[in-house]
């Protein structure tokens, strides 16, 4: 019988989006704006359509203007981006989504360079990364944001002096999520496949954030008793009559044993996501027309 508590990331979701969608429709009766997202999909990968489907019509729900843009697998990079120029300069985009991965010709980083740093809802753009570590007001990346949001909810706000340890060095979850916890004045480690004796490192963790994309990784032995459990990964592994399931990087069953409060795959960071995409597009459009921001 588990005993950690669960972090519900899918109605801390629900709340977000929630809140977005009476804040952008205070923006429209006053100011007469309706905040825009661009997604811009090269190819016809089936997990990227189904992501950028489902990120569309998450902007709609909440009241926001959503530009899909569909290009197909062969578009050169300079095509890509001539279409983020447009986007840059058109008035009614408040935010641009690239979904990555791009297509081998097109270079990602060229892309992300390109963008408007202030339409950068992603997060990914240098200047926002550099905003991020250095102080500023960054555009921060969706999904560790939205790691950051349970993060407060479940600690109530007391996460100064706590012992974080991120699992995984990635651009888009690991190093971002390392910043926002130094910069909610926890001691971060961040651990990687280098990292020496894994399980002793994690075991220091009042809050360990497993983002390594390796099914179940985390076992109930690395865990110290009590510690905040985030689980971001994501994996497809086989489940019964041929079927597949989704698993996280920690070994939920072992893990609650021991964890003081863990969030489940699915129904944990990956609803937050989304909702914070909606949250930055938000944002985007008040800093750049200088009204004041929301606090969500
Ligand atoms: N819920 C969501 O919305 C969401 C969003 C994004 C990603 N995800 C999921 O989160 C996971 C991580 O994503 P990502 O984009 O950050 O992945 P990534 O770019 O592949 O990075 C994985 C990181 O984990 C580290 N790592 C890999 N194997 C390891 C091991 N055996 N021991 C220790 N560290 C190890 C890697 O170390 P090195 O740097 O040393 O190689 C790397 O830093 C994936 O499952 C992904 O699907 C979920």
């Amino acid at each position: 019988m588990a005993h950690a508590r669960l972090i519900d990331g899918k109605a801390a979701a629900l709340r977000l989006r929630a809140a977005v969608a009476a804040e952008a429709a205070r923006l429209t009766t006053a100011h007469g704006v309706v905040p825009g997202l661009a997604a811009v999909l090269v190819g016809e990968d089936p997990a990227s359509q189904t992501y950028v489907k489902s990120k569309t019509k998450a902007v709609t729900e909440a009241g926001l203007n959503g530009f899909e843009h569909r290009l197909p697998a062969s578009t050169s990079e300079a095509e890509l981006l001539a279409l983020i120029a447009r986007l840059n300069a058109d008035d009614k985009v408040d935010g641009i989504l690239v979904q990555l991965p791009l297509p081998k010709q097109i270079d990602p980083q060229r892309v992300i360079d390109a963008l408007d740093p202030r339409k950068d809802v992603d997060g990914f753009h240098r200047e926002n990364v550099g905003k991020l570590w250095s102080g500023g007001q960054a555009l921060v990346p969706c999904t560790p944001y939205g790691c950051l949001l349970l993060l407060r909810e479940t600690l109530g706000g007391k996460l100064a002096g706590a012992e974080a340890v991120v699992l995984g060095r990635s651009n888009i979850v690991g190093k971002p999520m390392a910043a926002l916890l130094l910069n909610e004045h926890c001691t971060v480690t961040i651990a990687h496949s280098r990292t020496r004796d894994l399980p002793a490192v994690a075991r220091r963790a009042d809050i360990l954030v497993a983002a390594v994309g390796k099914a179940e990784m985390v076992k109930g032995g690395w865990i110290k008793p009590g510690a905040t459990i985030i689980d971001v990964g994501i994996n497809r592994v086989a489940g019964d009559g041929g079927k597949h399931r989704l698993v996280g990087d920690v070994d939920f069953a072992e893990a609650s044993q021991v964890a003081g409060a863990i969030s489940p795959v699915p129904g944990g960071v990956g609803p937050m996501t989304i909702a914070c995409l909606l949250r930055n597009t938000l944002v985007a459009a008040c800093r750049r027309r200088g009204f004041t921001e929301p606090a969500l």
